[in-house]
């Protein structure tokens, strides 16, 4: 398939976690974007939901081509919900993207398969693309499993999602052993889990939406590691925890994505 792929834009993603303020947001938003230059990559931040606003006028004001993405959501459009947030709120704080199933959710929220399903039919149905994170913890791959365990998440996540949300999903593949913890997935085990989920993909989406998705990485990515991770011509891209906190380190990995 890698072969006879469009060429996918590269997609670098900041999650910046349970971490900044609103003012500390703002104040990274406009180190990153000072030294964004002209990349070919789309680049993107994730606050926490107060520093949403704060970090979309900071966007907003600098006409920074930053884009803006949420760490979670409640699939519900409103309602007696005490300390949720909606897909539509989201939207109009500004937000592109949202992820939905990271790992920290599936693990300390209880998150399962069904529940990100909603949250990403939630995410479509108000305009934005969401990004289904999926990854095998560490028992999962020792067992041989991880290759299955992500075919399952993913196929929770997207079979008969309706055609325009499976041609406009994001895929993140983060395997829950690498996830903070300074050891990155190998170059050729990412490459190779990016084929195999990108070929599942390709049996719920087609040939061709499978061809045009972008499937990022994430684990431990950093400045030191990102160029070779991304050359595996199947990830388009990177989902940055630790490393995106900081200015230069960020801007390091959107400069290895181009
Ligand atoms: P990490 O986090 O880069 O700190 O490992 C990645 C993520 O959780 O998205």
């Amino acid at each position: 398939m890698t072969a006879t792929a469009p060429v996918r834009r590269r997609l670098v993603i900041g999650n910046w976690k349970m971490h900044l303020t609103g003012a500390e947001a703002t104040e990274l938003v406009a180190a990153i974007s000072a030294g964004l230059g002209e990349l070919g990559a789309e680049v993107a931040v994730a606050p926490a939901f107060p520093a949403l606003a704060p970090a979309a006028e900071e966007i907003e004001r600098r006409r920074s081509p930053l884009r803006l993405v949420a760490q979670d959501v409640f699939p519900e459009p409103e309602g007696a919900f005490t300390g949720a947030v909606s897909a539509g709120m989201l939207a109009a704080a500004g937000c592109s993207h949202v992820l939905a199933g990271h790992s920290e959710r599936r693990q300390i929220f209880g998150d399962d398969d069904r529940a990100v399903r909603r949250k990403v039919e939630a995410v479509l149905g108000a305009g934005m693309v969401p990004i289904l994170c999926i990854g095998e913890t560490l028992a999962e791959r020792d067992a041989g499993n991880a290759e299955s365990v992500v075919g399952r998440q993913l196929e929770a996540g997207a079979a008969g999602l309706p055609e325009a949300g499976l041609g406009t999903l994001v895929i993140a593949y983060e395997p829950v052993w690498a996830i903070g913890t300074g050891r990155t997935a190998t170059p050729e085990t990412a490459e190779s889990m990016h084929r195999s989920v990108r070929q599942r993909f390709a049996d719920l989406a087609g040939e061709e939406r499978a061809s045009r998705a972008q499937i990022l990485y994430g684990g431990s990515a950093n400045g030191d590691n990102a160029a070779a991770i991304l050359a595996g011509p199947n990830v388009d891209g990177v989902l940055v925890g630790g490393a995106s906190l900081r200015a230069e380190s960020f801007l390091s990995i959107c400069r290895a994505a181009g």
